[in-house]
């Protein structure tokens, strides 16, 4: 494996799977069970912001449960140990990626165990339920807090530093997700612009697996720990997850 120098790693909702966090799109994942345009965009939350409270605090509630695996593990180790620069993009909301270690996280599409205010502006960090009756701790004013998430039509964050990352990295890693979501999803080809060779880790080909030079399918928890001894040199690929030459 040639020595990369600086690493941008994309993840979704199946580098959480194993830690028992629910997909969207898999065979009963999240959209199969609710409505994308009831629950996670700003027409529904205006038109039923309980509904959507209720949504997002049955999943606070869960993640208070949920542990890191093994896959955040190794890309936790990864930033520490590789000598150059590791970046984690992630589209997911979960603490995990922190709770194993990481440091340098990018949560473009926001997090969960974060409140804000919609009236002021304040990001607030949020354990608790969310409800329509409850006070900004920031600005005093009621009934404008909502989930610090992104909701499909809103612009995600950070997508400057994100496109600077792209630009400069030199390995791209897609672990988890099934490429189906934009801005995401383009990244691949944004990477491989900046002459970035690109791998996906997933359990089955994504949608844009011929986007990438190279692709690993299995599960994260065996998969990713595998890849980063290879880019660490610290051992042979275990041989789970064989590469699919894509
Ligand atoms: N290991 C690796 N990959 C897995 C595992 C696993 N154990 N389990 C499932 N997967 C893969 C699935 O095969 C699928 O390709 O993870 C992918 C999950 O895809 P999605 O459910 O579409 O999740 P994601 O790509 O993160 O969704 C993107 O969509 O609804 C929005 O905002 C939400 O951030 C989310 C975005």
């Amino acid at each position: 494996m040639p020595q990369f120098e600086r690493i941008v790693i994309l993840t979704g909702a199946g580098i959480s799977a194993e830690s028992g966090v629910a997909t969207f799109r898999d065979k009963d994942g999240i959209w199969s069970r609710y409505s994308i345009d009831e629950v996670a965009t700003p027409g529904a939350f205006r038109r039923n912001p309980a509904l959507v409270h209720d949504f997002y605090n049955e999943r606070r509630r869960q993640h208070a449960g949920v542990r890191p695996n093994p896959a955040h593990a190794a890309l936790a180790r990864l930033e520490r140990e590789h000598e150059g620069e590791v970046l984690i993009v992630t589209q997911n909301i979960d603490a995990l990626h922190e709770a194993a270690g990481s440091r340098n996280v990018i949560h473009m599409h926001g997090e969960l165990l974060k409140a804000l205010c919609a009236a002021c502006g304040a990001r607030l960090p949020w354990q608790e339920d969310l409800s329509t009756e409850l006070a900004c701790p920031a600005c005093g004013r009621t009934g404008g807090l909502r989930p610090d998430v992104v909701w499909f039509g809103e612009m995600p964050y950070h997508m400057d530093r994100i496109a600077e990352a792209l630009g400069r990295c030199d390995l791209f890693l897609s672990i988890g997700t099934s490429g189906t979501v934009y801005p995401a999803a383009g990244f691949v080809a944004e990477a491989r612009a900046a002459g970035a060779h690109t791998v996906e880790l997933n359990l089955e080909p994504s949608d844009g697996v011929s986007l990438f030079h190279e692709a690993i399918h299995g599960p994260a928890g065996t998969i990713v720990p595998a890849y980063v001894d290879r880019l660490l040199g610290a051992g042979a690929p275990s041989g789970a997850g064989e590469p699919s030459g894509a």
